[in-house]
């Protein structure tokens, strides 16, 4: 089958590789569509060449897990696993949600890693009915959704992105620009996708008792805290790290269900084939597209 490997010189190539072989704990999919996110596309070097790339995926269940487990051949399914950008790929069961009938396969791949990020931070964030949430990097592809959950939840929400273009529509109560250039009052909660500068912005926002979440480095810059900038009297300020895909498909169908009910509107910026990837790729990482990369998985 074919799929898109790393290269020895960090790129992407479409390449014929072996099928993939399940576990027990395992369904293969027939991919339709993949998602492409920021961080394989801009890291692409850490992985070995020859891995197949891609953690998103959406298509048909072609062969159900032998464990018995998960959704039966045939079923609709989004899944998330490394070795997604191929014809074919494996996923364990508790990484694999169904996909409800009103939802586009499209639509289902480009959502399972912004999906559950945006998801699991709000969540772990507390009560959020009142409070400001402030989003840096809002106009990219956890932002985009983060700021339709979080206005969901009834906060009050301050999107932060250079093109802030189609975030009020997303329920943004405050569109602002990089934060270095911004005045923003004190939030309770943040989701940081930018590192550096913006970070130590974003810190010095947070209210005592609220929440930042290091969600992302897409600046790549480092960041400068101020001396004393990380002690302060009362309750404490918490900065938080976020890294846990593990068992995500509870969250991914959680997600998928707010799709269906037209309670979040996926944010596809760019869909092609996948042969384009590269082209596609530059225009994410050049800050040019808004949105996710779907890439149409030729055979299927
Ligand atoms: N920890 C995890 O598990 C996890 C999960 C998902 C994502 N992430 C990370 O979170 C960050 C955001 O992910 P995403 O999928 O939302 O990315 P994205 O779609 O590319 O959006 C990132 C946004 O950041 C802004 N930006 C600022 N400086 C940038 C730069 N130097 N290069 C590119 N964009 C820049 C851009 O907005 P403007 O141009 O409008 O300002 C862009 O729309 C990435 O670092 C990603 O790796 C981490």
């Amino acid at each position: 089958m074919r799929a898109l490997v790393a290269t020895e010189e960090a790129t992407i190539e479409l390449a014929e590789v072996p099928e993939p072989v399940p576990t027990p704990d395992q369904a293969v999919v027939e991919v339709h569509h993949a998602g492409a996110n920021f961080g394989e596309l801009r890291h692409t070097g850490y992985f070995p060449a020859g891995t197949v790339m891609g953690f998103d995926a959406a298509g048909i269940v072609v062969r159900a897990a032998s464990d018995g487990s998960g959704p039966p051949a045939g079923a609709r399914v989004a899944g998330l696993g490394l070795g997604a950008w191929a014809e074919r790929a494996v996923f364990a069961t508790d990484s694999l949600a169904v996909v409800p009938d009103s939802v586009e396969l499209a639509a289902a791949a480009s959502l399972p890693t912004v999906g559950i990020t945006a998801l699991r931070t709000l969540r772990d964030s507390g009560p959020l009915a009142g409070r400001r949430v402030l989003i840096t990097g809002a106009s990219g592809g956890v932002g985009r959704l983060a700021v339709q959950l979080a206005h969901r939840a009834g906060a009050h929400v301050i999107a932060s992105a250079r093109r802030g273009e189609g975030l009020r529509e997303l329920g943004a109560d405050a569109v602002v620009g990089e934060l270095s250039e911004a005045e923003v009052e004190p939030v309770d909660v943040v989701l940081e996708h930018l590192g550096g500068p913006a970070l130590v912005a974003a810190w010095g926002l947070v209210l005592p008792g609220g929440v930042l979440h290091s969600i992302g480095w897409a600046g790549g810059e480092p960041a400068n805290f101020p001396p004393y900038s990380t002690i302060s009297l009362g309750p404490s300020r918490t900065l938080r790290t976020f890294g846990d895909a593990t068992r995500p498909g509870a969250d991914m169908a959680e997600v998928l269900a707010l799709v269906a009910d037209g309670r979040l509107i996926p944010q596809i910026g760019w869909q092609g084939p996948w042969t384009e990837i590269a082209e596609a790729a530059r225009s994410l990482l050049t800050r040019r597209l808004l949105g996710k990369i779907v890439l149409d998985i030729a055979e299927n």
